[in-house]
């Protein structure tokens, strides 16, 4: 594909894409397929030589989308929306170009900047404390800051990964235990037993004991089921370092990590400032 048939391809592509949002609602939400469906319809080796554009679009129609569940149709209500959106759509394309790996500034200096700034005004407007900002308000560098991860399972495992370094540097050990091995055999994390798979699975990884404490009638984990385990836990000789809930307080000097992969955003609705009228 040369610079011509970018631009020609490019438009069609534009062209086809606000077809396919414009008439989603036209197409089953839920695929009519059955698992393995798709391999018998494609060659079992990759192409040797290059097809068209056209080609591979008409396999898109013919291969791909009766495959796909449309998270944007208006008739889906499964999990959440997906994220997209026109700007956003037209970002990926931008972005797909400039094709930069941002693994450290001097990288992409814009791609290490721009992405601290925005985490800036993400915990702005979910109107976290300024803690966790990496440059304050006036100006000064915070001790915060974020980072984007590709996925929430993997934000989670990165902050069980952070908060167990931090209790066997910090040797957040009780007993005193000779070594960091001694006290990773006693460390304890904690989530609801309504929270998603991830929280489990971050800590298999991480080689730790996890709790899965017991919700109220309304599927929250309250306060005390959590310093109850806390306090067995420290009573039995153990290392309690990590808690992962949806919201929040802070106390027991664990780590907190808040998985706002499913409700977070709602905290950007001005019905969820306490100082709003429209929560009152
Ligand atoms: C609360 C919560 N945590 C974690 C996840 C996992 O997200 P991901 O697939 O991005 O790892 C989900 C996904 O639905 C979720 O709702």
């Amino acid at each position: 594909m040369d610079e011509e048939e970018f631009r020609r391809c490019g438009k069609e592509m534009v062209d086809y894409i606000a077809d396919y949002l414009s008439t989603i609602r036209t197409r089953p939400v839920y695929p009519d397929v059955l698992p393995g469906y798709l391999r018998p319809m494609i060659p079992a080796e990759p192409p040797r030589t290059p097809e068209t554009f056209r080609d591979v679009m008409e396999d898109v129609e013919r291969v791909i989308m009766p495959g796909v569940t449309h998270w944007s149709s208006p008739h889906f209500h499964a999990y959440f929306p997906g994220a997209n959106s026109y700007p956003a759509l037209l970002g990926d394309m931008l972005s797909g170009a400039i094709g930069c790996i941002g693994f450290s500034w001097a990288a992409s200096p814009a791609c290490t900047e721009l992405e601290t700034v925005m985490l800036d005004w993400l915990a702005r407007t979910l109107q976290l404390p300024s803690h966790f900002l990496a440059c304050g308000d006036s100006g000064e560098g915070g001790s915060g800051g974020g980072v984007i991860q590709g996925t929430a399972s993997e934000a989670t495992l990165v902050a069980m990964l952070a908060a167990r370094n931090r209790a066997m540097r910090l040797g957040q050990d009780p007993q005193g235990s000779p070594g960091e091995s001694g006290i990773l055999a006693r460390l304890v994390a904690y989530t609801s037993e309504q929270a998603h798979s991830s929280v489990e699975r971050a800590a298999m990884f991480a080689a730790v004991r996890i709790r899965k404490l017991p919700t109220d009638g309304r599927c929250s984990l309250r306060g005390d089921a959590l310093s109850g385990a806390v306090a067995t836990d420290r009573a039995a000789g153990l290392v309690p370092f990590f808690v992962s809930s949806s919201l929040s307080r802070e106390r027991e000097g664990l780590w907190m990590h808040i998985d706002a992969a499913y409700a977070g955003s709602a905290f950007i609705c001005p019905s969820s400032d306490p100082s709003s009228t429209e929560s009152r």
